[in-house]
């Protein structure tokens, strides 16, 4: 992204960003357990139904070595409701891995962190940028949906994922890859929204090519089923 949006963005992010319980606060460093924690919860939830369960779960285990104690059948019912119930097994799984044989240290490389139970590509990419400041590439499905507009990309989902990625790994900063991250995310689910964005208020208008096209909603273009 050119200098002049990247900082758009940025400044846009630092004002207008969501406060979310896992997220640090001016000054605060990132806790990498909140920062895990919530990333597992957001694989396939939305923010509005993980925040009721982020808030219980830390709460009442307020540290992994907590957690990593816990009996699993307590952190089965905990979960109830959230769904995908694999997540939770695999996030006593890791918690017991990262309390006993890593100290209570999450690691800080992607690498590392993707040989931890229930941590895939994206959820270690998360925890590095975000709780560790790593440059590491952020993609879900609302970093598709913008950068996909961005660019007006043709080719259609899922056959796009690789390319989109490429695209997003060439706008993400040196530094700051989790603040861009999750302006990325903010923007995609409060302005550039499936049905009708608001470009108006949108922080990087000026070099959307969809929006030049004034054909933002045709993007991401999807394969027919
Ligand atoms: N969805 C997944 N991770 C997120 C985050 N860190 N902030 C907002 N939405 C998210």
């Amino acid at each position: 992204m050119p200098v002049d949006a990247s900082n758009a963005l940025l400044r846009w992010y630092a004002v207008d960003k969501r406060r979310l319980p896992w997220r640090a606060e001016a000054g605060e460093r990132p806790d990498p357990y909140r920062i895990w924690l919530s990333e597992v919860m957001l694989q396939q939830t939305t923010v509005a139904a993980v925040r009721p369960y982020f808030e219980a779960f830390t709460s009442r285990w307020p540290k992994v070595a907590d957690l990593a104690a816990a009996p699993e059948a307590d952190v089965m019912a905990a979960w109830a409701g959230l769904g995908y119930y694999a997540r939770a097994r695999n996030l006593v799984a890791c918690a017991r891995k990262v309390a006993g044989e890593l100290d209570g240290i999450f690691p800080d490389s992607e690498a590392a962190l993707r040989a931890l139970p229930g941590v895939g590509r994206y959820t270690a990419a998360a925890i590095a940028a975000i709780a560790f400041g790593r440059r590491a590439v952020v993609v879900d499905a609302n970093v598709e949906r913008v950068v996909s507009r961005l660019f007006a990309v043709e080719e259609a989902l899922p056959g796009a994922r690789e390319r989109l990625y490429a695209l997003t790994d060439a706008l993400t900063p040196e530094h700051g890859a989790g603040d861009f991250a999750q302006a990325m995310m903010d923007l995609g689910s409060g302005i550039c929204t499936p049905r009708s964005p608001d470009c108006g208020r949108c922080p990087v208008a000026a070099i959307c090519a969809a929006r030049a096209r004034g054909e933002q909603e045709r993007f991401p273009v999807k394969a027919p089923k």
